[in-house]
C-alpha cells in the first residue's frame, strides 16, 4: 500500500489563526489517518490528540522532543551495547525540548544523567522532582550542576543541542553565547570523560562557518563554532548520523505501531 503525505506549512492552514485547534483537529482526522506535529506548545499536540480521533504523533514541541529518545537510545544501545548504568552529560540549554526529554528518557531507563550547565538553564523544579520519582523505581540518578570537571567526570556520553531552539527570538544570541559558552562540548571537556566516550547531537549543528547564521554569529560575536567545536563534531567520538539515521528507524517503528498494523 503507498502512502500519502500532506506537508502543512505555518501558513498553509489557518490552525490557531482562524481556526480553533479542536476544529482544525477534527477536519483532519476525518481526512487523514494519522497527525505529526512539529511545532511550538505542547498543549496544541495535546489538544491534537484529544480531537483528532487518529493518531497524533509529537515531532517536536517547545517542550518535548519524544521521537528523537527513540533514535537516542536506540543509537547508544548500538555503542555501548546498554542503557542502564550509562552517565550522560547534557551541556547547554537544559531547559528546554532536548534537555526536558532526555533527562525523563534517562530515568525512566536507569541512566545517570547530568545536567552540566549555567544554572539559569537547568531544566524545571516540577519536571526534576518528577524524574527524581522515576530514578527511584529504575535506579538512574539525576544531577545538575554547573561544574564542567564534576558533571563531565566519567562521562560515557556528552550530548548537547544549539543554544537558540526554533520559536525563541534572534535577540537571546548574545545572552545564551555569553551564558552557556563555558558549557561548550570541546577536547576540553572530552578531557574529563571515559576514553571510549561518544558525543552526540540532535542536529542542527553549529559547528563551523557553513551556515548563514554561523557566518553572521562570526560576524557579530568573533566565535567560529558554538555549542560544539568543530573538532569534537567531525571527531571519531561523534554519532551524530547515526542518530541522524536512527530517527528514521524509530519514527516508522513509531508509527506502524500506532496505526493499528502492529
Ligand atoms: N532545541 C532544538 C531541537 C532541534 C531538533 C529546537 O527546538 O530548535
Amino acid at each position: 500500500m503507498g502512502a500519502n503525505v500532506t506537508y502543512l506549512d505555518p501558513s498553509g492552514s489557518q490552525i490557531g489563526k482562524k481556526e480553533s485547534i479542536a476544529d482544525t483537529a477534527r477536519v483532519l482526522g476525518r481526512m487523514y489517518d494519522g497527525i505529526e506535529y512539529r511545532g511550538f506548545e505542547q498543549t496544541i499536540v495535546e489538544d491534537l490528540a484529544k480531537y483528532a480521533g487518529v493518531p497524533v504523533w509529537n515531532g517536536l514541541t517547545n517542550e518535548s522532543h519524544p521521537t528523537q529518545m527513540i533514535a537516542d537510545m536506540m543509537t547508544i544501545k548500538e555503542h555501548f551495547g546498554k542503557l542502564s548504568g550509562i552517565k550522560f552529560v547534557y551541556m547547554g540549554d537544559a531547559r528546554y525540548n532536548m534537555g526536558n526529554s532526555l533527562m525523563v528518557t534517562c530515568a525512566k531507563l536507569g541512566m545517570d544523567f547530568v545536567a552540566c550547565t549555567n544554572k539559569k538553564y537547568f531544566p524545571e523544579t516540577s519536571l526534576v522532582q518528577q524524574c527524581q520519582d522515576f530514578a527511584k523505581q529504575t535506579g538512574a540518578t539525576i544531577t545538575l550542576t554547573e561544574d564542567v570537571a564534576e558533571g563531565c567526570k566519567d562521562a560515557d556520553v556528552i550530548y548537547t543541542d544549539v543554544w537558540v531552539s526554533m520559536g525563541e527570538p534572534d535577540e537571546v544570541w548574545e545572552e545564551r553565547i555569553k551564558e552557556l559558552s563555558p558549557y561548550q562540548v570541546n577536547a576540553a571537556a572530552f578531557a574529563y570523560a571515559k576514553t571510549d566516550a561518544k558525543f552526540m547531537h540532535c542536529l542542527p549543528a553549529f559547528h563551523d562557518l557553513n551556515t548563514t547564521i554561523g557566518k553572521e554569529i562570526h560576524k557579530k560575536f568573533g566565535i567560529d563554532c558554538m555549542e560544539v567545536t568543530d573538532e569534537i563534531f567531525e571527531s571519531e567520538r561523534s554519532i551524530v548520523f547515526d542518530e541522524a539515521e536512527n530517527r528514521m528507524h524509530s519514527i516508522k517503528a513509531v508509527m506502524y505501531a500506532t496505526l493499528g498494523n502492529a
